[in-house]
């Protein structure tokens, strides 16, 4: 988490960084700040809460020069404060920093030892301290940076500039990313590409060890060792995407509204709309790097297991895709945390697939698991929203959400959107294996196409939340119920709950409800219970009935005017009527605008609830 940003060359960095920040804001927003070097002076200015508050203070403080760093942060070490905010500065050293610095207490020590103060609470300050030390033995920052670099333990991406040499920044990282914008006569340096893009398509991504000391016009690569790199420049053919709210209040709001266009996206990309059939050749090409996968279509074949591993609202869709394989292309799968997943010491049999799904492609426990994988020989499949993210770039296959720019920090479209690539996935999966007739494949897609259409009539429901929801906000717990693959519907659901709207909500399987939190029930508990026309429905019901019979106020979400359903609930939702794979992604919208206007009507800020990020670089 936190976004990083810098700028050489002869714009004003000032206006390149905070238009940069504004960009990154979605990675951390509890406190910011820049750093300009004019006349050979670092100037600083820092401020606690969002990126408003260091625009107004910059009003006053007009900074100039021709480098500049800048930070938006998520706190790690250290509460959100204006002293702990980036950038930090010492003898003229200035830098931000991206990740954790694991041996900073130790290093802390050994700096204080040596006669240095500290202003902040922070595990970065002590990298800028390190540094000041290490440049008055070698006064050239690129040199003292290269020897600092061993002494790091932990994750970081850190930019660094100094008074004394106007002229340069430098770049290193080891885990979160960094990627370098080459322009013209000028250089951008930021955690996502989406930072760089007004200046230049021309990118650079640095890999874990390297270092890039850069100029305006020039710049040179070493890896850890200190050799010299020839990196290949991507060009990214993809553009700075607008961050606006379009007439909405929120941008939660505005992408729970653009789900129907990623489900067509999705659609569009992998379907053949003449056939009626999946179609998945380009998960074997990586668009990012131009290259084709070393994993083959019968490799893909021959698997006899898939591990599916994720982390928050993409964990959710993990647990979905374990009920699509399994029931249409009869693969096993397992399912976990990635933050469990890396340290269980999991056994990955040979003929095994890992999936590992990510809107950021950077989750760090999602990038780590990856990697052990890869090391452990197994293929892996990645699903990011992220072209040329960290996960995308080292997966062997490559899915993509298509959901598009998503702006709010919990995941509305992402989520739609992998849901239904998993569908078209299994049916891939499903087909290769001859479990499903091409009649079959060719209805389902079908009953998907009309997915878009249906979602519309969905949306309709936001008029009954936004009105409803100052009863609902009086509530004191939430508990959504769902059997099959709806019951991971109920967990998102009680998670975007929690995020938004900080209230406790579970999310449970319908059957599991009475072997404990029944006992949760009365009347001021709300259940919300996902309850479409399909092979689980009666039983469902009966749950249903279990809580009703305890005084649960009863939200349910069923298939068309169901009569029964409707005379148990005191409010009734009705999604369309179609088949149970499409039905699965239609009960997401009611969840979402559940949470979305309660926390509307609570005053919260729905776009970035409090204490949280959207992309988790940190373990
Ligand atoms: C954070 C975000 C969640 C997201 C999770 C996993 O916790 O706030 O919305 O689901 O990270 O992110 P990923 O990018 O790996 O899907």
């Amino acid at each position: 988490m936190c976004g990083i940003v810098g700028y050489i060359g002869e714009r004003e960095p000032v206006n390149v960084l905070v238009s940069g920040l504004r960009k990154l804001e979605y990675r951390g927003y509890d406190s910011s700040g820049v750093a300009v070097v004019n006349a050979g002076h670092v100037q600083v200015v820092r401020a606690e809460g969002k990126l408003t508050a260091l625009e107004e203070k910059l009003k006053n403080q007009k900074l100039s020069g021709t480098i500049g760093i800048g930070h938006t942060r998520w706190a790690t070490h250290g509460i959100p404060s204006e002293r702990n905010a980036h950038p930090h500065t010492v003898d003229g050293v200035c830098l931000v920093h991206n990740g954790i610095i694991e041996n900073y207490i130790q290093l802390k020590a050994e700096l204080s030892a040596l006669g240095a103060t500290f202003s902040s609470d922070t595990d970065s300050e002590v990298v800028a301290h390190l540094l000041a030390q290490e440049l008055k033995k070698t006064p050239d920052i690129f040199k003292a940076i290269q020897k600092i670099i061993p002494r790091l333990e932990g994750a970081y991406a850190i930019l660094a500039m100094w008074e004394k040499e106007p002229q340069r920044l430098v770049a290193f990282k080891n885990g979160p990313p960094l990627i370098l914008g080459v322009g013209n006569g000028e250089c951008v340096v930021g955690s996502d590409v989406q930072a760089l893009l007004s200046y230049t398509d021309k990118v650079i991504y640095l890999d874990d060890g390297e270092v890039a000391c850069i100029e305006k016009d020039k710049y040179v690569i070493t890896d850890s060792l200190g050799k010299e790199l020839n990196k290949a420049i991507v060009t990214v053919h993809w553009t700075s995407q607008a961050a606006e709210k379009h007439g909405f209040k929120h941008f939660m709001l505005k992408e729970i509204y653009e789900q129907p266009l990623a489900v067509s996206s999705v659609l569009k990309k992998y379907t053949d709309l003449k056939t009626y059939q999946v179609e998945f050749s380009s998960m074997f090409l990586s668009p990012a790097q131009n290259t084709v996968s070393r994993i083959t279509e019968q490799d893909l074949k021959n698997v006899e297991r898939i591990f599916i591993v994720a982390c928050g609202t993409s964990y959710y869709s993990a647990m979905y895709a374990e009920y699509l394989i399994e029931k249409l292309a009869k693969i096993p799968v397992e399912v976990d945390f990635a933050s469990e997943f890396r340290y269980r010491d999991p056994v990955i049999p040979p003929k095994s697939l890992v999936m590992v799904i990510s809107q950021s492609g950077e989750t760090a426990d999602t990038l780590a698991v990856l990697r052990m994988a890869k090391n452990m020989g197994a293929p892996v499949l990645s699903l990011t929203n992220t072209l040329g993210s960290t996960i995308d770039r080292e997966a062997d296959l490559h899915l993509f959400m298509e959901a598009g720019v998503e702006i709010g920090v919990a995941s509305t479209k992402a989520f739609i959107s992998t849901l239904t690539v998993i569908n078209l996935f299994s049916l891939y999966l499903a087909r290769t294996r001859k479990y499903l007739s091409i009649d079959e494949e060719k209805q389902f897609v079908q009953n998907l196409l009309a997915l878009p259409s249906h979602m519309e009539s969905v949306l309709a429901h936001d008029k009954f939340f936004a009105e409803a929801a100052e009863t609902f906000k009086n509530y004191k717990g939430f508990l959504y119920l769902g059997r099959g693959i709806n019951y991971p519907i109920a967990m998102e659901g009680a998670l975007k709950l929690k995020e938004l709207a900080y209230k406790h909500a579970e999310g449970y399987a319908a059957g599991e409800m009475k072997h404990g939190p029944l006992a949760l029930i009365d009347d001021k508990m709300m259940v919300i219970v996902i309850n479409p026309q399909d092979n689980h429905y009666e039983k469902t019901l009966s749950n249903l009935q279990e809580a009703k019979a305890r005084g649960g106020i009863i939200v349910s979400i069923g298939t068309g005017d169901d009569a029964s359903l409707k005379s148990v609930s005191e409010h009734y939702l009705s999604i369309p009527k179609s088949d149970w794979m499409a039905s699965g992604i239609l009960s997401v919208i009611p969840v979402q605008l559940l949470a979305y206007h309660l926390a509307d009507v609570l005053g919260y800020d729905v776009d970035q609830p409090r204490n949280l990020a959207k992309s988790v670089t940190v373990e």
